[in-house]
């Protein structure tokens, strides 16, 4: 793995460390100039519309290239079947690389019907690998070292690091894809706050100079894990995709900044509540 490329395990294709999420307001023609400048890890699923014919038509353009990932819910191995390829007629294509059960909780039960339900697309070669977005960081942990789970999508930021506790440590025994998001806490950490005292910014002359951090700030303080392979981006336009994209030529932050970042976070975590300024 290098900062800016990995190998992501069981769907085993090599991927640009920042994938796309086409549902903040970017279009077809961004999804296609994001492909064009290397992304080739994608989110799809309800409310992900306005991206989709960008989708279909680099998938038509070469389908092994890209990693195409669906979040769905289903309490039943029926409607997992269902949204599965109801995806695979939509994005013309015919198989996923992941299905995402979304929040595996009382909407998302982790069954053996769904379960077996994940088998059988696998074995009908429609699916690759088997996924989850889940917020329970010690089920996750669990689920890491023992469950038929490939890839996990978990919350990761400089404000919310549980993940290195509660996760991480379990990731030994299986190898898991581990793909973050949540990079910049909601906008929380690129917004400026009133009243986090913290020394100042460790390198001289930065420009913008933190306090707030920067989008590239974020995505880099997660991308310096070697535990996660890529992290989403939710771009609302052109100009942040490409913002959001140099990041990945600026390489992992140095101990200096890293230190810093995690004490803006704590702060901002320490905070009641957070006074933002015009
Ligand atoms: N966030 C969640 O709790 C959550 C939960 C479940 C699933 N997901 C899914 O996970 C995927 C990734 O979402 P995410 O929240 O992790 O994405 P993210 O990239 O951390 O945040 C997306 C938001 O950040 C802002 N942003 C991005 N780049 C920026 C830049 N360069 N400068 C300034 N602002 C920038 C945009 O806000 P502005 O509109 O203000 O520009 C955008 O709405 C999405 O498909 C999402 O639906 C997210």
């Amino acid at each position: 793995m290098s900062f800016s490329q990995t190998h992501l395990p069981y769907v085993d294709k090599p991927v640009l460390r920042m994938g796309l999420a086409g549902n903040y307001g970017i279009t077809s023609d961004d999804v296609r100039w994001a492909a064009d400048h290397g992304v080739r890890y994608w989110v799809s699923g309800f409310s992900y519309g306005k991206t989709t014919d960008g989708l279909k038509a680099i998938l038509a353009r070469d389908r092994d290239a890209h990693v195409v990932t669906v979040l769905g819910m289903g309490a039943f191995g029926w409607q997992v079947r269902r949204s599965v390829e109801s995806a695979l007629r939509t994005l013309r294509t015919d198989y996923l690389d992941v299905y995402k059960l979304g929040w595996l909780g009382v909407t998302s039960r982790l069954s053996d019907g769904i379960l077996d339900t994940l088998h059988k697309l696998k074995d009908e070669g429609k699916l690759r690998a088997i996924g989850t977005s889940i917020h329970d960081r010690s089920r996750a942990g669990r689920l890491a070292e023992d469950s038929p789970i490939d890839l996990f999508m978990i919350r990761y930021n400089a404000k919310h690091p549980g993940a290195e506790q509660d996760i991480f440590p379990h990731l030994k025994k299986r190898d898991p894809a581990v793909v973050v998001y949540t990079a910049l806490a909601w906008t929380q950490l690129i917004k400026p706050v009133a009243g986090i005292d913290l020394p100042p910014w460790p390198i001289a002359n930065a420009e913008p100079m933190p306090p707030p951090l920067t989008a590239d700030l974020c995505y880099r303080f997660v991308l310096s894990s070697p535990h996660v392979h890529v992290v989403l981006s939710g771009p609302s336009n052109r100009a942040e995709l490409a913002e959001n994209l140099r990041s990945l030529d600026k390489g992992p932050l140095t101990a200096e900044e890293m230190d810093w970042v995690r004490q803006y976070g704590q702060a901002l975590r320490k905070a009641r509540r957070l006074d933002y300024v015009a």
